[in-house]
């Protein structure tokens, strides 16, 4: 009997840490402990998985009561999400956007509301910026500068053309957006780099093997391939190799992200370069977050450091890589 209590109570309180993680009364704003209602684009890719980690477990660490939901990639579901968190009160929203166009009205409604908002990891393009408190995340134009500054290095010696293939993050995302017009800014000033095919892989590993797969059949002599994050890299090396040809050698690869399976194929030499953009907003978060709450100012945006990696540099901290 007194088994079958306590296994009662484990599950009952197993149930309650699915919907909502750490402590504090919530939804009140009152005394330091505040609820925040998160709403993630996904599980696209190692680095949302390691994204959603970090958010969870500063969640716990700070004291702050995190109601979370998966938008599986679609703007629908993040927009019921956040309906859904205005309509429970918490304090404080933050949520990262699928795509970066028609968020007005919602945001709208939260500030009608009163209830906070912080945009993390993505932006949104909202002309009035009222709409939110911060956005805090990496600067996507500047990854893309880095992956075309690696490349005109590379082939600086190289006379005839070099023929580029893309792999795009989600259409609309601020990421694909961003990393798209960064690289071309810094390649389109040499005439030689001819970016020949371009085309989304969802930021997902599946798609970017079947992308490519695509782009292999129509295009015998691709020399690089430039793909907007470590997932969609990985599944075009699947597609290279089954192609016969061997990736970092026949067609060099350029990725972003720095997830540790792609360092891993950094450091085994199937990767030639890679951009780090960092999932570890958590801690970062959950400050903003407490401070918007309490009224404070933050800064209008809060961009995270971070590095490029070769493949030597990859040999050296991949014991060490967290995520
Ligand atoms: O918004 C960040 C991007 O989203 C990451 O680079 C990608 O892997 C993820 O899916």
């Amino acid at each position: 009997m007194l088994k079958r209590i306590s296994a009662l109570v484990v599950a009952g309180l197993t149930a309650m840490s699915v919907t909502a993680c750490g402590s504090g009364s919530g939804g009140s704003g009152g005394g330091d402990s505040i609820t925040m209602g998160f709403s993630q684009v996904g599980a696209e890719s190692g680095w949302r998985t390691a994204n959603t980690k970090s958010v969870q477990d500063s969640a716990k660490n700070a004291g702050v009561t995190l109601k979370f939901s998966d938008a599986q990639q679609k703007q629908e579901n993040q927009i019921k999400a956040i309906r859904s968190y205005i309509q429970q009160k918490v304090d404080v929203i933050a949520f990262s956007p699928v795509v970066e166009s028609g968020w007005d009205t919602v945001l709208k409604e939260a500030k009608d509301a009163k209830i906070p908002v912080i945009l993390t990891d993505r932006a949104v393009d909202s002309k009035d910026t009222s709409l939110y408190k911060t956005f805090l995340g990496s600067d996507f134009v500047e990854e893309g500068k880095k992956a075309g500054q690696w490349l005109v290095e590379e082939y600086k010696d190289a006379k005839d053309p070099v023929k580029i293939v893309e792999l795009q993050g989600t259409t609309g995302s601020a990421p694909a957006n961003d990393r798209k017009s960064g690289f071309q800014e810094v390649i389109g000033a040499d005439a030689k780099f001819q970016i020949i095919a371009s085309q989304t892989g969802d930021f997902t590993r599946a798609k970017g093997k079947e992308v490519m797969e695509a782009f292999l059949k129509s295009n015998p002599d691709i020399d690089v391939l430039y793909a907007h994050n470590d997932d969609m890299g990985l599944g075009a090396i699947e597609a290279i190799e089954g192609a016969g040809k061997a990736p970092g050698k026949d067609i060099k690869i350029i990725t972003v992200d720095a997830v540790k399976d792609g360092m891993q194929a950094l450091a085994d030499g199937k990767i030639n370069f890679i951009v780090e953009c960092s999932p570890l907003l958590g801690p970062q978060l959950m400050d903003l977050a407490k401070k918007v709450v309490k009224g404070e100012q933050v800064q209008a945006r809060v961009v995270t450091e971070e590095t490029t990696f070769t493949q030597d540099q990859a040999k050296q901290v991949l014991s060490t890589r967290q995520y």
